[in-house]
């Protein structure tokens, strides 16, 4: 029975002869032994020695199980163990080609990505994902929250029109969902808080290193809250994730870059909360210039929404995330409540992301009155019909509630303290990129 390198590492079995499976990950032939860096499924690797001539034809990325006997070698990568091979089952001999190295261009392993998830940085970029989706559902399942699946394909604009992907539905049109909101709103009157990862689509024209046109969205709805509770939850469950990933994950993190080890460890709650007015206030008492419309610079002003520029400034110096809340409402979507203090400005949150990162979430308190929000979907140009049904909503006992979806290749890219979003994703979809 073959055994993975993790088990290796926690039973002691030096002496013992055990079988490995996996692919060669790096291979030195010399005359008499061959140095081979096995790689196994779950990504780990382990130094085996073998007689070269049981070596001759493996290459690079061929599959094998490899028998023999497991030393105690300090001297060795990754947990200080060796194995002295004297079997060779071979599954798979690779083709000589295999276009992964060692340097390579980020445009080749993005052209590449289905092999280049076999490199030290995209197996602990897929360990990490996977931990934060794991500790996402271990959060909601302890404090009760149901997980739900919406439909992704849908009929209406959830996040404004431009950003809407067209799909032909049968003998009709449907978009692909921009955000589950609409429906876990729905869901709340039966389900409770209701919460889910489903993909979003957004075909973003502009191409920057923090928009994808598919996304992995994290989203939550509640009946009867408020907007301080609503931010207390986001806090919550953030601090909470990244206080296991330091917990847990200290190794990948690491491995990626060991300044994000350093940052983790600053960030504290409370997280600061600034109104949106004093957020623009900060911004003119620093001088912080925008383009208008017509690309003539001015001083950032009231109404002005924050944009990737002015979220960095706000945040560059900061150590923890900061909530902005209040913003104007006619800056925000239709769904969003009118402040019933403050009428030019909705009870919205957006939470950003320390050193530049800025927002990695997005929501706020829903707006409940019927008539109000006809209202705004009128301004908002929507065609009512494709809506009747979230109306039915507001006209069957409509409560007060709130939501906010949490994009988490954003929340990746910020705790890895990397540029570019397309680094954290397995499987990026751009305007440019579709494949592989
Ligand atoms: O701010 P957004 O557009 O808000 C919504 O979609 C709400 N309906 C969510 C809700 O209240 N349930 O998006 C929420 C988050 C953003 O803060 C960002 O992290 C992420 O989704 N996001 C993207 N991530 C990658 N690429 C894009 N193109 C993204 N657009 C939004």
């Amino acid at each position: 029975m073959f055994k993975r390198i993790s088990d290796v590492r926690k039973e002691n079995e030096v002496g013992a002869t055990i079988s490995l499976r996996g692919w060669i990950h790096r291979l030195r032939k010399q005359k008499e032994k061959t140095f081979i860096i096995l790689r196994d499924d779950r990504g780990d690797i382990i130094q085996a020695v073998c007689p070269s001539s049981l070596c001759e034809e493996l290459t690079i990325e061929s599959s094998v199980e490899i028998t023999g006997r497991l030393k105690k070698d300090s001297r060795a990568l990754e947990g200080g163990y060796e194995l002295k091979v004297d079997e060779i089952l071979v599954f798979n001999i690779a083709a000589t080609d295999y276009p992964i190295g060692e340097y390579q261009s980020d445009e080749t392993l993005l052209d590449y990505r289905h092999l280049s998830l076999r490199t030290r940085k995209m197996i602990n970029v897929g360990k990490l994902r996977g931990a934060l989706l794991k500790y996402s559902r271990d959060w909601f399942g302890i404090e009760g929250w149901m997980e739900i699946t919406p439909p992704l394909i849908v009929k209406g604009a959830v996040e404004g029109g431009a950003t809407l992907f067209e799909v032909k539905y049968f003998d009709n049109t449907a978009y692909l969902s921009q955000s589950s909101q609409l429906y876990l709103e729905s869901m709340i009157y039966s389900l409770g808080p209701v919460w889910t990862i489903s993909p979003s689509f957004r075909a973003e024209r502009s191409r920057t290193i923090r928009h994808l046109a598919e996304f992995s969205h994290l989203e939550a709805e509640i009946p009867w809250i408020g907007l301080s509770d609503l931010i207390l939850i986001q806090e919550n469950l953030i601090y909470n994730i990244i206080s296991k990933i330091k917990l847990y994950n200290k190794k990948e993190v690491e491995f990626l870059n060991k300044d994000s080890l350093t940052k983790l460890e600053a960030i504290s709650t409370p997280f600061e909360r600034i109104s949106y007015e004093n957020a623009i206030d900060k911004l003119r008492s620093q001088e912080f210039i925008i383009k208008d419309e017509e690309d003539k610079k001015r001083f950032i002003e009231w109404g002005d929404d924050l944009n990737i520029e002015s979220e960095r400034e706000l945040t560059k110096d900061m150590t923890s995330p900061i909530f902005v809340t209040d913003y104007p409402l006619e800056i925000k979507p239709f769904y969003v409540k009118q402040n019933p203090e403050d009428e030019s400005t909705g009870l919205a949150v957006d939470l950003l992301a320390p050193y530049g990162f800025g927002e990695i979430s997005g929501g706020g308190i829903r707006e409940d009155d019927l008539s109000k929000l006809k209202k705004r979907m009128h301004q908002s140009k929507l065609n009512i019909e494709d809506y009747t049904w979230y109306l039915d909503l507001r006209k069957y006992g409509s409560v007060p509630h709130g939501g906010f979806g949490l994009g988490i290749e954003r929340f990746l890219r910020w705790i890895l303290n990397f540029d570019d979003i397309k680094d954290v994703t397995l499987f990026p979809r751009t305007m440019s990129r579709i494949l592989p």
